[in-house]
């Protein structure tokens, strides 16, 4: 069985494919390299560049490779951006899934993996939130993810695919420092960023109701997460006409300044935060039920925060060795 992984170059998919090849999976990776690296894809792994849009070249990757399973992760994934470019972000995530699942429905692919996202919850008023939890996304981005549950789930429900759509929850770490985030959007690499320029780190908002006023978040090292996709073809695979839909987070809220803490110790900088005025549509608290994932997979993440915050700051100052103190 060959399995594709759309978005195989980007910072999650990098670690997927180490994952499955570790598993003893063949994959092949699909990226139009357009945030991707190409050199993320490790040696021995086929790299097709080419976008999910263009339906030729994905029904001849599939037939080509023999490809009988998707782990579809390619997408545009920046809230802000979406804001201002929603017709691009439907584009890309929506229409997107749409030609990618044309092409799997025509081919001899039997399961596909799909990259949802905690934000198809918008502003959850929960303790925890379950997969049953209302979804009602706050931006473009959130609405892309959940649009595409419904494609994914509509196409399995008409052709039998199997599939799985995986919620990530706040996602952090890596395998490797080359294998490191090198975006600046969540955050940990904001707070790494602010720590390089010897500025203090910005707390947008301190008067929630959570224990210590700051939000409230559940965070999941990209190996943990990566492992679930492993998990998850194997439950596909194993099981025709599955139709899951799961929280992948850890079900442990940090909230902010306890995470600017524990990064402060990590990388042996100590400096207090500077607290700003709340943004808006931040919710307070966002934290997984994981239970579901437990159930269904038998998967559990392993790996704490600290291990995220390490592994995280190993990259970072591969790629700004000026943030190292002393
Ligand atoms: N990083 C997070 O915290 C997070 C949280 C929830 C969900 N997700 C989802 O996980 C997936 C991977 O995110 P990431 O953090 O690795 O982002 P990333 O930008 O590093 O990876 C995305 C990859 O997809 C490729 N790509 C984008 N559009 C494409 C297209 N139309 N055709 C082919 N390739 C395309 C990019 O070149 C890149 O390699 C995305 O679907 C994202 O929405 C990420």
């Amino acid at each position: 069985m060959t399995w594709l992984i759309t978005g195989g170059a980007g910072y999650i998919g990098a670690h997927v494919v180490r994952a499955m090849t570790a598993a003893g999976e063949r994959v092949v990776v699909y990226d139009d390299l357009s945030t991707g690296i190409a050199a993320r894809v490790p040696e021995g792994v086929p790299l097709v560049v080419g976008s999910t849009l263009d339906a030729e070249r994905l029904a001849r990757t599939l037939a080509d490779h023999s490809v009988t399973g998707v782990v579809h992760l390619a997408a545009k994934k920046q809230v802000g951006e979406s804001v201002e470019r929603p017709l691009h972000y439907y584009r890309e995530n929506v229409e997107g899934l749409r030609v990618l699942l044309d092409a799997v429905t025509a081919a001899d692919v039997r399961s596909l993996v799909f990259s949802s996202s905690a934000a198809v919850y918008g502003m959850p008023d929960v303790d925890l939130v379950t997969e049953e939890t209302p979804c009602e996304p706050l931006s473009p981005y959130g609405e892309t993810k959940l649009a595409g549950e419904w494609l994914v789930r509509a196409t399995g429900r008409a052709t039998g695919l199997s599939t799985a759509s995986l919620r990530y929850f706040n996602v952090a770490g890596a395998a490797d420092p080359e294998l490191a985030d090198t975006g600046v959007y969540n955050l940990v690499p904001m707070v790494f960023e602010r720590l390089t320029e010897a500025a203090p780190p910005s707390v947008f908002g301190d008067d929630y109701p959570t224990p210590d006023g700051t939000c409230v978040r559940d965070y999941i090292h990209v190996v943990d997460l990566a492992e679930a996709h492993v998990a998850a073809a194997r439950v596909l695979r194993s099981s025709p006409g599955r139709d899951l839909t799961l929280n992948i987070g850890r079900g442990e809220g940090v909230s902010v300044r306890e995470m600017i803490d524990r990064i402060n110790a990590v990388t042996g900088h100590d400096r207090p935060p500077a607290v700003l005025p709340r943004r808006p549509g931040d919710p307070a608290r966002v934290v997984a039920s994981a239970d579901r994932a437990a159930a269904e997979l038998g998967w559990k993440a392993r790996l704490d925060v600290q291990d995220m915050i390490t592994s995280a700051w190993e990259g970072w100052v591969r790629l700004h060795p000026e943030a190292r103190r002393g």
